[in-house]
């Protein structure tokens, strides 16, 4: 096998008040990386189809992650790097996310499985770092493991899975704006209140019991954030308008995708997810502001060699 294509999920991070530590995988939007062995030892990032991103190994997240998988490997085979976008970078979709994680995917198929996939998660955060200027595997974990993922602790990393969500679709609301991750982290707060922390522990408690027992008035209370939802949402255009009209369509659960701007509402009907978007265009429309929309359920398998 000298070629391998892979399919890289997008990911929702955070989930309300998970921030760092929630993330889930998404079916419909992806990257789509093309991995080609070379004769010789170079790495080459070719130019992106759908986004406009750096070819240099070193500027790239993709380039970074294989670089970091290849230096653990010891020996410098050389390889071509085709990334696909099906979202542009900067959407709230964990876009460096899929890229890093499927190119590290889809190196480790093309070598023979060298590394566990828990390896090659710490090879995608590196590259994962580069775009955001810190670690965080809330794109990344759900990405490359798929499914929803949780991060106990970063030192040492160690993440769990929620399993059964098939009964959820998602509905991705992308206004046509671009939020760096690196400027939404920087409008954090330094410091938290005890009273803005114990709300969000509990609903972090209640969003992990709500999932488990399928209580979906619990998650719509739940999916609450006081840490980083109310400095970002005033970077969305329309974005409490937009959450008023999820809740009522019957959404069971909204907030900011990862830094924005993308938005994410949980359904249990998917005619609901098809009316809420409906009801949503009309607010962009009246401001001509370009919407895309994607409804899907929860991807649960990660990368996927395609
Ligand atoms: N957890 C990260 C953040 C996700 O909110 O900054 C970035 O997409």
């Amino acid at each position: 096998m000298d070629t391998v294509k892979v399919f890289a999920p997008a990911s929702v991070a955070n989930v309300g008040p998970g921030y760092d530590t929630f993330g889930f995988a998404i079916e419909k939007l992806g990257d789509i990386i093309t991995v080609t062995k070379r004769e010789d030892q170079l790495l080459r990032i070719l130019p992106t189809i759908g986004a406009e991103l750096p070819t240099d190994p070193i500027k790239n997240v993709a380039g970074v992650a294989i670089l970091a998988l290849l230096k653990a490997l010891g020996t410098t085979p050389g390889f071509d790097i085709q990334i696909e976008k099906m979202f542009r970078p900067g959407s709230g979709l964990g876009s460096s996310a899929s890229s890093a994680a499927g190119a590290v995917f889809a190196v480790n198929e093309l070598l023979g499985r060298p590394f566990s996939l828990h390896q090659l998660l710490s090879f995608a955060l590196k590259g994962e770092a580069l775009a955001s200027k810190c670690y965080h595997a809330d794109n990344v974990a759900p990405s490359l493991l798929g499914g929803f993922q949780a991060v106990r602790s970063y030192h040492p990393l160690d993440l769990f899975n929620i399993p059964h969500l098939d009964d959820l679709f998602v509905l991705i609301i992308f206004p046509s704006i671009q939020i760096k991750t690196v400027v939404a982290k920087g409008l954090l707060p330094k410091k938290l209140s005890i009273e803005d922390a114990r709300e969000q522990w509990g609903n972090v408690a209640a969003l992990i019991h709500a999932l488990h027992t399928k209580d979906y008035q619990l998650l719509s209370k739940a999916i609450t954030d006081r840490i980083a939802e109310p400095v970002r949402r005033t970077l969305i255009p329309e974005y409490q308008t937009v959450k008023k009209i999820a809740g009522e369509n019957g959404s069971v659960g909204f907030n900011i995708s990862g830094s924005g701007p993308s938005m994410f509402a949980l359904f249990t009907d998917e005619d609901n997810a098809q009316d809420c978007s409906k009801a949503i265009k009309l607010i962009y429309d009246a401001i001509s502001m370009p919407v895309m929309f994607s409804i899907s359920k929860i991807n649960s398998k990660g990368c996927q060699v395609i």
